[in-house]
């Protein structure tokens, strides 16, 4: 069977850091509780005039460079994001412009999730020789959806963008990809506003339904509860287990939820990627980025089998397996 494998890889993150200690300074927070609660000291912020686009294809731009491939051969751009530039034109549409490409572009909408739904997208277009090389983007400015007067959510995002470049091999590059939803959960985690069922009105934006709001109690029982299940199963349909893996790379949403996913599935913490403490929760963009940052710490070989893990709003939930096939950097 044709298989695809990622060839490439690349992410980006904003200039201006936004640290706790800053947060102190804006709602009635402290370093202390948010270390303790969610390991986040320090996240990255879009500038003024930034957008998703502008992260994705700065992230794109990388990731096309590490695969070596011409911008002619991309077949697909496939972007995940929960903040998008506008309802649309779609923001893949924007970041393949900004590019420069010419090829299909579409969003892929999955909440933190997205970054799974796109990849399998790109896998499944490759797999079926629709598409030769797909690009796979996740990209949030999610922190202008945020309210910075909530102290609940405030501390928690950050912005960001990863890439993947997705090419036909001879090798199963992309072993399995489990995906699921449950739109019974969509009440715990959204933005209630400026959709079709509450546009924008200046009452709504008064409230703050603009803004994310989330039970993170809830989300936290779902995401302990779902996450391994996806996980082994994923391995399953891949005749592997859990310790066939080198690395399992989650959404990075708290670092207390790692914690709680490595015990559930009896891996040792150090096998559970973290970078969460600089990032913050990049929403779409936090997966790339975290393989970004193991591919070029050198701490992945070909060979590695890889888990990456996504949970969000939806409530969403995926997990793609990997078998790792390029050299460190
Ligand atoms: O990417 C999408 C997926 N999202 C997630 O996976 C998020 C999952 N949930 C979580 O990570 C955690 O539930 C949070 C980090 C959001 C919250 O942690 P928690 O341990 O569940 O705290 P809590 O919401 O139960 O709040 C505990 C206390 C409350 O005070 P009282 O009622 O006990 O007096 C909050 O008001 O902490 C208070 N609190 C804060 N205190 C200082 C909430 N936010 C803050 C804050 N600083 N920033």
């Amino acid at each position: 069977m044709r298989g695809a494998e990622i060839v490439g890889i690349g992410s980006y993150l904003p200039e201006r850091v936004l640290t706790n200690a800053d947060l102190e300074r804006m709602v009635d927070t402290s370093d202390e509780w948010i270390v303790t609660r969610t390991g986040i000291r320090e996240r990255r912020i879009v500038a003024d005039g930034e957008a998703t686009s502008d992260l994705a294809a700065r992230a794109c731009e990388t990731a096309l460079v590490d695969a070596g491939i011409d911008r002619a051969d991309v077949d697909l751009l496939v972007l995940a994001t929960s903040s998008p530039d506008m309802i649309f034109p779609s923001t893949a549409a924007l970041t393949q412009d900004k590019l420069g490409l010419d090829c299909a572009a579409f969003d892929a909408m999955a909440a933190c999730t997205g970054f799974i739904y796109a990849l399998y997208a790109a896998v499944t277009a490759v797999e079926s020789g629709r598409a030769g090389t797909v690009l796979v983007v996740g990209a949030d400015a999610f922190t202008r959806f945020v309210d910075f007067d909530d102290r609940s959510t405030c501390v928690l995002f950050g912005d960001g963008a990863g890439a993947v470049v997705v090419a036909a091999s001879d090798t199963q590059g992309v072993l399995h990809v489990d995906l699921g939803a449950d739109g019974a959960g969509a009440g715990i985690l959204s933005i209630p506003a400026g959709g079709s069922a509450a546009p924008c009105t200046v009452e709504r934006c008064e409230r703050g339904e603009q803004y994310v709001r989330m039970s993170g109690n809830e989300v936290f029982k779902f995401v302990v509860r779902a996450i391994p299940e996806t996980t082994r199963r994923a391995l399953e349909a891949s005749g592997l287990g859990v310790d066939d893996v080198r690395w399992i790379v989650p959404h990075q949403a708290n670092q207390r939820i790692l914690d709680t996913i490595a015990d559930r599935l009896d891996v040792p913490h150090e096998r559970v990627c973290s970078t969460i403490e600089k990032t913050g929760n990049t929403s779409t963009a936090s997966i790339p980025l975290a393989l970004d940052h193991l591919y070029t710490s050198g701490d992945l070989a070909p060979g590695d089998v890889v888990a990456l893990v996504g949970f969000g709003a939806g409530l969403t939930w995926g997990t793609a397996v990997l078998r790792w096939t390029k050299e460190a950097p």
